[in-house]
């Protein structure tokens, strides 16, 4: 037979024969089955350690930007989006690539701009829409991504949809929580139930025009709206597609926990009990009815898939867009969001812990429980972050004191997780002092002149400190909204970036720059012995080198053996050390160092290079 003219042998029948074929052929295609599924398992496993796949807002630090205090662009003494878009490069120095930037929209300001007249234009004061465009081009150009503010709980009782709600036109009638007063025995009406605001007193005030009570989980200016009425729930996701069309790269949402309420309106809540509380603060209530009810979950998944369908990620890019929810509850609580379709809900407990302010002392063993907790009980695959400050608590620096400002960064930014960074808190900025005459916080306004300074939020909004001239360079106006910190002609930008010294601002970026290693990026968090003083703790991504972490959170001299697990190791090189041990030549960045004896003072940190 002429080889030429023999018909090309199927794959099958070249390998074999008569019975023995279908066998051979069943046997073929589960190995290959087989040989497939280990390939794709094992290269996804790997794929998840070297490096795992992880998205831009795991990989960079989010950078807050209180835009009030934080660059002012024409001199009337509140900051403004040209302001910020004047300070983009200062990112690009720090090495941030993520800005989430604090309500700019139309407001009358009784809660500065998180009672919203309008969630798809730019308040005056801060700028308008070309402002907000050219912000976001003139950002994305230096790699660095913007998430705005999600205000979507209420609005300002200045709000036209409130304004026709009262009037019952619709389809605005159902657009907020209405409810009628309860009628007591002796004919007076009262509030339908005993819910009381945040900002303390009660939660329902009646409206003139409507004759019905409006539920307010904050101030009365800012009434609740209403996500069982399926017109609000629509035009709540086209403001968010009004943002994603604009091109920004995902949102904050605001006092997630707080989005609905029951809608058994006449139920009371009950009491909590808790020691030192009055009637007429949140705390002293269980607030079952007016909290993580569980229908926000559908909402939360609605808003996801809005996010995702703007998602245009290919290999190559990474156009994900982000979604991390405010709220203060435990990680039982909060980790429900992470199911719902938040890529993460703010993980606050280093605020609520670390907190001496509230009679809270937190030493390095509780902080170290706090941080194994939220890995503890992460949910398989989802991403930890942490945050030590934000517009709404007192400054870490200032809780801690200045003592510990370094230390808390170096904390900060090799934890594994996305961390926030509350402006300012770069430079080691502290809490301003503030008279209840010049109080401007609604709450610490609400809680009157004996306890304004429990709640006043004022002292953590003090304008940015740029440089040394009149008003730290924040603005030409003779007075800035917010006084300035005393302290601004030391602690400020240009000062610490140009000085000979080792700077907090230095320490942060070189900081920000080293957590792009493997092991600072994604690797393992292992704790070492940490005692009531000393934590410690190793990074760790196979084939690439450790860090050893070690923090000097106590207020005396200690010297530490590190030498033993895990680390075991005899010597590292200082990669980062905080600005006194560099200052006072207790430690050279890039030298080596003896593990077996470091010792180190109170606010000292270092992270150590350890070879393989
Ligand atoms: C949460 C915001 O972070 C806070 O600043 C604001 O006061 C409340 N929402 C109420 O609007
Ligand atoms: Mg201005």
């Amino acid at each position: 037979m002429d080889k030429t003219s023999e018909k090309p042998k199927s794959f099958c029948t070249r390998l074999c024969q008569g019975k023995l074929c279908i066998p051979l052929i069943a046997v073929t295609v589960l190995a290959g089955i087989a040989v497939a599924l280990t390939t794709v398992l094992t290269s996804s496993s790997v794929r998840e350690r070297f490096p795992p796949d992880l998205k831009w807002w795991q990989k960079s630090i989010v950078y807050q930007i209180y835009p009030r205090s934080f660059q002012d662009s024409d001199g009337d003494g509140v900051g403004d989006l040209p302001g910020i878009i004047s300070r983009l490069d200062y990112f690009t120095y720090l090495n941030v690539k993520a800005l989430w930037i604090s309500p700019f929209y139309p407001s009358p300001m009784r809660d500065f701009g998180y009672d919203t007249t309008s969630h798809v234009e730019v308040d005056p004061l801060f700028g308008n829409l070309f402002d907000f465009d050219n912000l976001l081009r003139e950002a994305h150009k230096r790699d660095i991504r913007v998430i705005i503010d999600f205000v979507a709980g209420y609005t300002s009782s200045d709000h036209p949809w409130f304004k026709k709600s009262e009037q019952r036109i619709e389809p605005y009638a159902g657009y907020y929580v209405w409810a009628a007063g309860k009628t007591l025995d002796n004919g007076t009406t009262v509030p339908p139930s005993n819910w009381i605001s945040s900002f303390g007193y009660s939660a329902w005030t009646w409206s003139k025009t409507r004759q019905e009570y409006f539920y307010h989980s904050f101030t009365p200016s800012q009434p609740q709206v209403n996500y069982r009425c399926t017109e609000l729930r629509e035009e709540m996701k086209n403001i968010i597609r009004f943002w994603l069309e604009r091109g920004v790269d995902g949102m904050r949402v605001d006092a997630i926990a707080y989005m609905m309420v029951s809608d058994q309106y006449y139920e009371d809540q009950k009491p909590s009990n808790k020691s030192g509380t009055q009637w007429w603060q949140l705390a002293y209530w269980i607030p079952s009815l007016t909290q993580n009810v569980p229908d926000i979950g559908l909402v939360v998944k609605e808003w996801g898939e809005v996010l995702d369908s703007y998602d245009d990620s290919d290999s190559d890019t990474d156009h994900s867009k982000f979604m991390v929810v405010e709220l203060y509850d435990p990680p039982k609580i909060r980790n429900r969001y992470y199911a719902y379709g938040a890529d993460m809900p703010f993980n606050f407990d280093l605020i609520v812990t670390m907190n001496p302010v509230y009679h809270t002392y937190c030493d390095a063993i509780c902080i170290r429980d706090v941080i194994q907790e939220e890995y503890d009980t992460l949910p398989d695959g989802k991403w930890a972050n942490f945050v030590l400050s934000n517009h709404d608590n007192k400054r870490a620096s200032s809780r801690l004191g200045s003592l510990y400002t370094d230390a808390l960064i170096v904390l900060l930014l090799t934890l594994r997780g996305t961390p926030t960074t509350y402006y300012g808190e770069e430079i080691g900025m502290e809490d301003i002092v503030v008279s209840f005459a010049e109080t401007r916080d609604p709450w610490g306004i609400n809680y009157g002149p004996d306890h304004y300074q429990e709640v006043s939020r004022d002292p953590a909004r003090s304008p940015m400190q740029w440089n040394s001239s009149s008003n730290a360079g924040f603005t030409e106006a003779t007075k800035p909204w917010l006084p300035l910190h005393p302290n601004f002609r030391t602690i400020n930008v240009e000062t610490e970036k140009n000085s000979t010294e080792m700077a907090t601002i230095k320490l942060y970026r070189d900081l920000a720059i080293l957590r792009e290693e493997p092991s600072l990026q994604y690797g393992l968090l292992t704790f070492g012995d940490v005692t009531p003083s000393i934590l410690f703790y190793l990074r760790s991504a196979q084939d690439n080198p450790d860090y050893l972490v070690i923090i000097n959170f106590g207020n005396m001299t200690l010297t530490h053996d590190f030498s033993g697990p895990p680390v075991s190791k005899a010597q590292g090189r200082v990669k980062v050390a905080t600005s006194a041990a560099v200052n006072e030549k207790r430690f050279y960045l890039n030298s080596a160092v003896t593990l077996s004896s470091v010792t180190l003072n109170p606010g000292d940190g270092l992270v150590i290079e350890l070879q393989h």
